[in-house]
């Protein structure tokens, strides 16, 4: 099966021109493409093939929360997915409970949810069984909701195993031990939350290079891709990886 590859582009490009140029040479089939909120409307404007996707949006429905985006802002644009939970907005202070607000409301909307995951040095250096209980824990308190919801809503959530120690640094994970998360993601899902069937991607530093060595392994159902998004010709390297 086709793997997917997701491009956030954080807060990138500068100018809503090398936004539509970006779009336009990235727009391949089983590709989401993240943009700045700003750029979501003229980039999907130009997606053909691939499928758009939003970097965050607010829990709550319309009304007055300045500075926020909904769910029907988004939809209205023709946005599939959602990321949520990317470790730089955890880092400015989002909380899991927040991020369970946003994971209910995005899913009982009908947005395929991209929950993002990952523990930082700090636990990864105490040892693979540490990083393991972090993740669990932040996939539970994350995803409760999916108890209540019902079976088929769970093709509509992805997770993202994002080593926060890998994302941006050029220091992938090794793709064994992603594979092993992944497949540990899985379970916990399954076990857990009685969630089967969603797909999970790894992220940190993916590169054309690196790509076919995550995008090979059975368990690994696609990659999140930051920084290498921006180039078109490494882009094209990683989505060739995944066919
Ligand atoms: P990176 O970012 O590919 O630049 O490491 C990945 C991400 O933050 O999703």
């Amino acid at each position: 099966m086709q793997k997917l590859i997701v491009a956030n582009w954080k807060m990138n490009p500068a100018s809503l021109k090398e936004a539509v140029h970006l779009a336009k040479a990235c727009d391949k089939t089983e590709v989401v493409i993240a943009p700045p909120f700003v750029f979501l409307e003229a980039v999907s404007r130009v997606l053909k093939k691939a499928s758009l996707g939003a970097q965050d949006v607010f829990w709550n429905g319309d009304g007055p929360w300045t500075g926020e985006i909904s769910l029907r802002q988004l939809k209205g644009l023709r946005a599939k997915y959602v990321i949520i939970g990317h470790s730089e907005r955890r880092k400015l202070g989002e909380t899991d409970e927040v991020i369970a607000k946003k994971v209910t409301a995005a899913l009982k909307s009908g947005l395929t949810v991209m929950l993002c995951v990952g523990e930082n040095w700090d636990v990864r250096k105490e040892g693979k069984k540490a990083a393991y209980d972090f993740v669990r824990r932040q996939i539970v308190k994350d995803l409760a909701v999916l108890k209540k919801l019902k079976i088929g809503k769970f093709k509509k959530l992805i997770v993202a195993y994002e080593p926060v120690w890998a994302i941006g640094t050029g220091k992938n994970d090794d793709p064994a031990d992603a594979a092993l998360m992944a497949g540990f993601i899985k379970e916990t899902l399954a076990a857990d939350l009685a969630a089967i069937g969603s797909r999970v991607l790894y992220g940190g530093s993916v590169t054309g290079r690196n790509a076919r060595g995550f995008l090979t392994l059975p368990e690994v159902d696609g990659v999140l891709v930051g920084g290498a998004s921006l180039n078109p010709a490494e882009f094209k390297k990683i989505v060739a990886a995944g066919q």
